[in-house]
This record gives C-alpha cells, sequence and structure tokens, in this order.
C-alpha cells in the first residue's frame, strides 16, 4: 500500500510541476518576470515535498520489498512520462527515452523535445537583454554548455543591482536543479538500502544507472560561473 500510494502521490505532485513550469516558461517568453518568480518557487516547494517523501519509503525493508517484488514485473519508473517530461522541459534532451512511450504520452513528449526548454526561455531572454548575441538552434538537440553563456550570466552575478530580475530568474533555476539533484541522490540511495546492487525492475544495471543519471546538469552555465566568480 505504501510504495502504491508513494508512486500516486509523486505522479500527482509531478502532474503540478509541469504545469507550474510551463506557465512559468510563457511568462518568461512575455518578460513578465514576476509572476514565473512565482511558479518556480512553487516548484521548488514541490520537489522539497517530493525529497522528503523518500524518507517514509526508507521504512521499507529488503524483506519488506521482496514481498511484492514479484507482482509487477518489469514495471519500472523508467515508465512514468511525467517525470521525462519534466527533465525534457528543464532541458535535457533525451530522445531514446521517447521510444518506451506510445499514444498521448509519446505525443506529449515529441512536441516538449521540439519546443524551447525553460533554460533556452532564459537564454532567450539573456539575448533579448543584449547579454548573448544569438541562442539560435535546434530545439531537440542537447544543450552544448558555452563560454559565451557563461559570460553572460557572468555579467549579471557581477552586477547584481544592474540585472536584477535576470539574477532572481538565475537563483530561481539552480533551486529547482539543487531540489532535483537532491531528489536524485535520495532515489539513489533508498534504492541503495532496498535492493542493494541487483538490476533494475525496468532493465538497467540499477544503482550504476541511477549513479549516471546523478551527473546530469540542466544549467551547467550557472554552475560553471560560481566558479568565474
Ligand atoms: C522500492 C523503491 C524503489 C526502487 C527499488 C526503485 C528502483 C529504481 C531503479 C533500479 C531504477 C533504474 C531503472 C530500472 O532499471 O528500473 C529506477 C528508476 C526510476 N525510478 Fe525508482 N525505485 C523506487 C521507487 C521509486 C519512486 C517512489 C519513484 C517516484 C515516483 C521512482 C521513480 C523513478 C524514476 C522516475 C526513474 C527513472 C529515473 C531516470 O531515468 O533517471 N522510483 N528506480
Amino acid at each position: 500500500m505504501m510504495f502504491i500510494v508513494i508512486h500516486q502521490a509523486t505522479e500527482l505532485w509531478l502532474k503540478l510541476v509541469t504545469f507550474e513550469t510551463r506557465l512559468a516558461m510563457r511568462h518568461i517568453a512575455a518578460d513578465d518576470l514576476g509572476p514565473a518568480f512565482k511558479a518556480l518557487a512553487r516548484v521548488a516547494r514541490i520537489q522539497h515535498v517530493l525529497i522528503e517523501s523518500w524518507q517514509v519509503l526508507s521504512t521499507m525493508t529488503p524483506t519488506d520489498y521482496l514481498t511484492f517484488r514479484s507482482l509487477f514485473g518489469s514495471a519500472s519508473g523508467l515508465q512514468s512520462s511525467q517525470y521525462r517530461e519534466i527533465e525534457f522541459l528543464l532541458g535535457r534532451r533525451s530522445i531514446r527515452y521517447v521510444d518506451m512511450f506510445d499514444g498521448d504520452n509519446r505525443a506529449r513528449l515529441e512536441n516538449t523535445l521540439a519546443a524551447a526548454s525553460l533554460y533556452d526561455e532564459a537564454l532567450l531572454l539573456l539575448e533579448r537583454r543584449g547579454l548573448l548575441v544569438s541562442v539560435d538552434r535546434d530545439w531537440s538537440s542537447e544543450h552544448e554548455p558555452s563560454d559565451e553563456v557563461t559570460d553572460a550570466w557572468l555579467a549579471v552575478y557581477l552586477d547584481p543591482a544592474r540585472h536584477w530580475d535576470l539574477y532572481e530568474l538565475a537563483e530561481k533555476l539552480v533551486d529547482v536543479e539543487h531540489a532535483f539533484s537532491r531528489w536524485r541522490y535520495e532515489h539513489y540511495q533508498t534504492v541503495h538500502r532496498i535492493i542493494g546492487s541487483k538490476p533494475g525492475s525496468g532493465g538497467t544495471s540499477g544503482l550504476g544507472y541511477l549513479k549516471r543519471a546523478l551527473d546530469f546538469v540542466f544549467f551547467p552555465e550557472l554552475w560553471a560561473v560560481r566558479t568565474r566568480l
């Protein structure tokens, strides 16, 4: 019961995360940053609820888990189209995940990949403010970290008073990324204590797969700028 409730509750919160992220993106595109900040703050609060929910799941022992493991076969978190949609919305562009979905879920993921991400919207805003020359790329391809983008964020961080709204946007994005990686880490740790190093139900190596996912960064230049300051 606990396993089912946590998965269902998480999916419901993820639905709100996709909604608020899309709302923030529309407001950024319209140069209306106040409401975008509100939506991103809400996303980060929801992420903290999700991080905390690992506390409940981690009361499950390996023995508890084995009492029902045979019931769900190869079902896996990999099948969460909303999780993937959020990764895509934030800026990850790994098209290989789309193949495991069909119907409406697949169409939603394909449409998300074909459009600008949240990070792209932030970069387009930097372009409109004259801090970036041109953000012209195929939205469906992975964002390549660039010195030009780091320089643009550097200008913002070196003079927050002049670029306050961009500075606030940058920190809101870092809040979301920070919380996302904490969620991934809690997932990794919980999986470690429940199934050890067994392969995942979805056919991956399990811990090894989740560990590699910890390295993924949505907003690389916002982390690089910290080293440059
Ligand atoms: C007993 C608890 C859990 C275990 C043992 C577990 C294990 C795993 C493993 C091993 C993977 C790698 C893919 C695979 O081979 O299946 C995975 C992926 C995933 N799990 Fe869990 N998980 C648990 C609970 C949860 C919960 C509560 C959620 C939230 C809804 C969740 C969401 C996900 C997602 C979204 C992925 C895909 C991650 C990615 O591709 O980066 N998992 N899980």
